[in-house]
């Protein structure tokens, strides 16, 4: 990214909103990583819960289930509410349905830290519901207001920070997770309870953002604070283009999605997209690290899950510098197939570990490289590319199905992994494999680039006959300074 462009184009209330926005995704990593290291510690409080309540240790089959329970009900949390981004994001409009979100962030939050005083682990199990609640309605919210407010030429690099936080917040969730900060017997509370931390921050800052300008003109028509929010007409052109489309179609639902030619096509690369970041096995690590590093081998495994999380922010960083130079087609399937070898070779060294003891090293880069790959393109780009295929009418309905088809399939890998991963050994990887290669072929003939296009054009080549994915120009000149340059001025406040 050129220097002098980003610095015209990212004005003091863009980079307000962005930064306030993603503290919702810092949260949704944060407790995507907070529950992987105190694992143990927080078993052996059930288990005393369990003593005060009923004079015996608590049985094992019990303590697997009620801490599945507390690891999964997350993601049912996710998916429950993810599929109600649309509704809300239409009626309380962006902003506010961010605010309000935070509601669920404080409540959760407040449950978990409160559960071990009070001895309840039904508690700890309703926090952890409610907060994955929070950040279904997150995962989706932020993405949208973001590629709303954010100017064309630096949508992708802004949608990029999304991903960014939620990195970030994986990272902040394993170092204070250790034994030697949060994750200790009397301090793992505060570890969960420390989420309600950026949603205060958020909740302080959100007011002095403005609501998405597209959804106060296209929406509300309300052109009068639509406009108090730019600097240039040219973007208001842009609205005023995809107003005029949205006005001559009927409002859309999650059904019509699927039933219009006109939707079908991106919808199914919206969720494909979404399968390709789960079920490349990406959480397979990220929920499981610790003990596939010690079945590779690895010495002091918790500091390898952090190496990973490091890496994990690292190669986000490499991305957001490379998706408005190179594409999001191009990344995606760089890490599409980056991550498809990297899973092989994993395969090959864990087969080998037996025979050959330095395999265990091989196997340690693999998972890093594969993790790397991973934020390279498949990790970032879904969240941001369904907000870029939809205009304006379709796109809520659309995040919804989205983000729903994502929390589904990371629920399914959260709950199935270590069970195949019990029934394949080694070989588990090479499922990963199998269905990295399928969504790798399926992005070449299918994903269409985005790159430089307003939501305008992007929606309209796939309303040309025949689709015309293909054909949309997959090298726009990128050099040249954007003509929205200033939108969102200081006057936005
Ligand atoms: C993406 C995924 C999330 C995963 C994370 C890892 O945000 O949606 O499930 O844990 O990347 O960095």
């Amino acid at each position: 990214m050129d220097f002098f462009l980003l610095k015209q184009t990212v004005t003091g209330t863009l980079a307000l909103s962005v930064f306030t926005a993603v503290l919702g995704s810092l949260q949704f990593g944060y407790n995507i990583g907070v529950i992987n290291a105190p694992q143990k510690i927080i078993e052996q409080d059930y288990n005393e819960t369990w003593v005060h309540r009923y004079g015996e240790s608590i049985p094992t089959g019990t303590l697997t289930s009620l801490w599945s329970l507390s690891v999964a009900i997350f993601s049912i949390g996710g998916m429950l509410s993810s599929s109600c981004v649309g509704f809300a994001s239409e009626w309380l409009g962006r902003r506010k349905a961010m605010l309000i979100n935070n509601l669920f962030a404080f409540i959760g939050g407040s449950l978990m830290g409160m559960s071990k005083i009070c001895r309840s682990f039904e508690m700890m199990i309703l926090g952890r519901f409610i907060i994955g609640a929070y950040c279904g309605l997150a995962s989706g919210l932020t993405p949208m207001y973001v590629g709303e407010i954010a100017p064309t030429s630096l949508r992708g690099a802004l949608g990029t920070l999304h991903q960014l936080a939620i990195v970030t917040g994986i990272l902040i969730a394993q170092i204070l997770g250790l034994e030697a900060l949060l994750g200790s017997e009397e301090l793992w509370p505060v570890l969960m309870g420390v989420t309600v931390v950026p949603t205060v921050l958020q909740m302080a800052l959100l007011p002095f953002c403005p609501e998405s300008p597209r959804f106060l003109y296209i929406v509300r028509c309300q052109e009068h604070h639509a406009k108090s929010r730019l600097e240039v007409g040219d973007m208001l052109a842009e609205m005023k283009e995809e107003k005029r489309r949205m006005d001559m179609e009927r409002k859309v639902s999650i059904l019509e999605l699927f039933r219009s030619p006109l939707y079908r096509q991106p919808i199914i690369i919206s969720i494909l997209l979404q399968l390709s970041q789960q079920l490349s096995g990406i959480n397979a690590i990220f929920y499981y690290s610790t003990s596939i590093f010690m079945k590779a081998g690895v010495q002091s495994p918790v500091y390898a899950t952090i190496g990973a999380g490091v890496v994990n922010c690292a190669f986000t960083v490499v991305s957001l510098f490379l998706v408005e130079r190179m594409g999001r087609r191009t990344l995606h399937m760089l890490g599409l197939g980056g991550m498809c070898i990297c899973a092989i070779i994993m395969t090959m060294a864990l087969a080998l570990l037996d025979s050959v003891p330095w395999m265990s090293y091989i196997s340690m880069l693999a998972i890093y490289a594969f993790v790397g790959f991973f934020e390279v393109g498949p990790g970032p780009i879904p969240w941001f590319f369904v907000a870029e295929l939809f205009s304006q009418g379709p796109r809520p309905a659309a995040m919804a199905v989205a983000g729903c088809s994502n929390w589904t399939a990371n629920f399914i890998v959260g709950m199935g992994f270590q069970y195949v991963a019990d029934l394949c050994g080694p070989y588990v990887f090479l499922i990963f494999a199998f269905l990295l290669l399928f969504f790798l072929i399926f992005t070449f003939f299918r994903v269409p680039e985005t790159r430089g296009k307003t939501f305008d054009q992007i929606a309209a080549n796939f309303q040309s006959p025949g689709g015309g994915m293909m054909d949309m120009d997959m090298d726009m000149d990128m050099d040249k300074p954007s003509t929205e340059l200033d939108y969102l001025g200081e006057e936005g406040l």
